[in-house]
């Protein structure tokens, strides 16, 4: 995050505030957030994408507050469940700047959508598109639809966040002609309102090719079903996914040229198909969220571990670990650590920065060399923690969820509370 700097001391500082305060007064394990940072990103894409409509994707992290910033910096927002329209609703959030998305949505989730008056609800199935076709007529109203189509693109990235190749769970094949059958459904049932189609290769892209293919497969989409329905669909959704960098080695593309880059080929290819450029829309969550927030976590035991091929690693345990970001132990994430409450003189040494769960894929970041002198009480750092970690959280071991606080402007507040046990026991009724 941009607001994140060093003081002369060594200690990290965000907004001002160093993270020994922050520890003192929010306690750790705790998501820290640059709330000028998220801000800055979301402002970013809207103005880059000025003219799009630029959905923040709140599955990335979602409450009440940030839904308010990115609102107040001129972005949409994609909601997924029931729960998270709830936390939309709740924040303010404008309905008709709402957009709905999920392959399974219950009879209750699509009917609070409508109750809403949400702009838009991205259908994924075939049984979804009867059922709030019904819904909608029973309530009078014609619900604006976007049918999610696949276009069959291998995204470069990990297989369970790529969205667009064959034999995944989401959306209408182009492929194989599942999305026409299901845009003629649409236009032929009562309760919809067709508006376009969306498409999501996956998230964690840094190459552009996969966009560009979408690109091309979604607009010859639109211009198929100009000639067979004489109708021009008005809306496109090339969905999410920016990569971020989460160690130095990675360089996403900004905003600016991601967007130049898109509205460029969707102009190319309308005017080669004959129809006019729909209105664009995308839908960024990491790449808002994601270094917005760093992850802070003080040092319990501090373990060197002899190796059989020689050398020695320094196991770091923290007082979080798995239960607050996931993605490590799911996806092989790569993430980086850094000493954040003194600087350090002393030699670096091959560290594991490892939770507090009963198991060994419980880590943190599988490899970084730390300064050689890290005692139980320093306090670390992980950047990039904004994205899918608090979004992904859980209970195992009975862990109570960490807080997220965010930092501004010299001072600090809490935007979600720590957990208590007492909170987990109150579920256990038994
Ligand atoms: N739109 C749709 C329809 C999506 O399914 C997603 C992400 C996004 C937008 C936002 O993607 P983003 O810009 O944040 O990459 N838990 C995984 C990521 C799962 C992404 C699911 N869908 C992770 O931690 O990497």
């Amino acid at each position: 995050a941009r607001g994140v700097t060093r003081s002369p001391s060594g200690e990290l500082e965000v907004a001002g505030i160093g993270v020994t305060r922050l520890a003192a007064e929010a306690g750790t394990p705790a998501y820290v957030f640059d709330e000028a940072d998220l801000r800055a990103r979301a402002r970013a894409f809207a103005d880059a994408f000025a003219g799009w409509q630029v959905y923040y994707a709140g599955k990335s992290f979602l409450c009440t507050a940030v839904a308010r910033w990115v609102a107040e910096e001129g972005l949409s927002l994609d909601v997924c469940t029931g729960g998270e329209l709830a936390v939309a609703l709740r924040a303010g959030v404008d309905p008709a700047r709402i957009g709905f998305h999920g392959n399974n949505k219950s009879v209750a989730e699509l009917a609070a959508a409508l109750d809403a008056g949400v702009g838009r609800i991205v259908v994924d199935s075939t049984i979804e598109l009867e059922r709030l076709s019904a819904l909608a007529a029973e309530r009078g109203v014609r619900a604006p639809v976007l049918i999610r189509v696949t276009v069959g693109v291998e995204a470069h990235t990990h297989e369970y966040i790529a969205t667009a190749h064959e034999d995944q769970k989401f959306g209408f094949s182009l492929v194989t002609g599942e999305a026409m059958a299901a845009v003629e459904s649409c236009l032929a049932a009562p309760g919809i309102d067709l508006r376009g189609i969306h498409s999501h290769i996956g998230s964690q892209i840094f190459e552009t090719s996969g966009f560009e293919i979408a690109v091309r497969r979604t607009v010859g989409m639109l211009a198929d079903i100009a000639s067979r329905t004489g109708r021009e669909l008005p809306e496109l959704d090339l969905g999410g996914g920016f990569g971020i960098a989460y160690t130095t080695l990675d360089d996403p593309a900004p905003p600016q040229q991601l967007a130049d880059e898109l509205a460029a080929l969707v102009r190319a290819e309308c005017a080669a198909r004959g129809i006019g450029v729909p209105e664009l829309s995308i839908e960024p969550g990491r790449a808002i969220s994601g270094p917005a927030a760093f992850m802070l976590y003080e040092v319990g035991t501090v373990k060197p571990v002899t190796l059989s091929g020689g050398g020695v690693r320094t196991y770091l345990s923290v007082d979080g670990g798995m239960s607050d970001n996931i993605r490590t132990a799911l996806y092989a994430a790569e993430y980086s650590a850094t000493l954040a409450n003194r600087a350090s003189d002393a030699p670096p040494v091959l560290c594991r920065v490892v939770g507090k769960h009963c198991e060994s894929g419980d880590i943190v970041v599988r490899d970084e060399f730390l300064p050689g002198d890290i005692v139980p009480g320093d306090l670390i750092a992980v950047p990039g923690a904004g994205a899918y970690a608090r979004s992904m959280a859980s209970n195992y071991n009975h862990v109570p969820r960490p807080p997220v606080i965010a930092a501004a402007d010299g001072e600090w507040r809490t935007l979600v509370r720590r957990e208590t046990v007492d909170d987990l026991l109150a579920l256990d009724v038994g």
